[in-house]
């Protein structure tokens, strides 16, 4: 396992993947590296491509505002990364030989935040992280623990700007996670 800045080094230099070659800026992640509360989405787009930041496009503006309504802020009390690092063309889904050269990265992020609670947002993150059979329309907001870790998932940012009807599910979604913040005492 890395430390923090071996992690940055090694991931900023990437070349284990194709996204390499059209990515301008790996998207490392970004917030409280102590955080108990850690989100994961799929991988950059456009303009967390061109910032280096995760979340901070149109989706991003929604997530900080989801995360508003229980008292999480990037800076301040949570953990914010992605499946992969480099924005895949034109946004389509990264490729499992993306994933499988990228997940690595997310692994030792984990190791190192040691979060109590991991959100996945959206499909492509639950898939990854809480099962290949994932379904998120189904499944969304049901809790599971790995290696002392409970997770989530919720629908993804960008799916709640294409879809409005999903956000009360959402709001629900996310005042079960300010719940389960309280049950496990983790910090905020
Ligand atoms: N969508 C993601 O999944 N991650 C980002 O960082 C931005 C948009």
């Amino acid at each position: 396992m890395l430390d923090w800045g071996e992690l940055k080094g090694v991931c900023g230099n990437c070349t284990r993947c194709g996204l390499c070659e059209t990515r301008h800026n790996v998207v490392f992640g970004v917030g409280n590296e102590h955080a108990d509360v850690m989100f994961v989405g799929e991988g950059p787009g456009e303009q967390e491509d061109l910032k280096g930041e995760p979340f901070v496009g149109p989706a991003g503006k929604l997530l900080d505002d989801m995360l508003s309504i229980i008292d999480l802020d990037r800076k301040e009390n949570c953990y914010i990364a992605n499946i992969v690092k480099c924005r895949p063309p034109r946004n389509r889904d990264p490729l499992e030989t993306e994933q499988d050269a990228c997940i690595g990265y997310l692994r030792n992020q984990v190791a190192l935040v040691k979060p109590k609670i991991i959100v996945c947002l959206g499909r492509i993150a639950a898939l990854r992280l809480i099962d290949p059979g994932y379904r998120i329309t189904r499944q969304h907001g049901q809790w599971v623990q790995k290696n002392g870790v409970w997770m989530t998932a919720i629908y993804h940012p960008s799916a709640l700007l294409r879809d409005v009807t999903k956000r009360p599910e959402t709001f629900d979604d996310l005042i079960a996670l300010r719940s389960k913040i309280r049950e496990v005492g983790a910090k905020v």
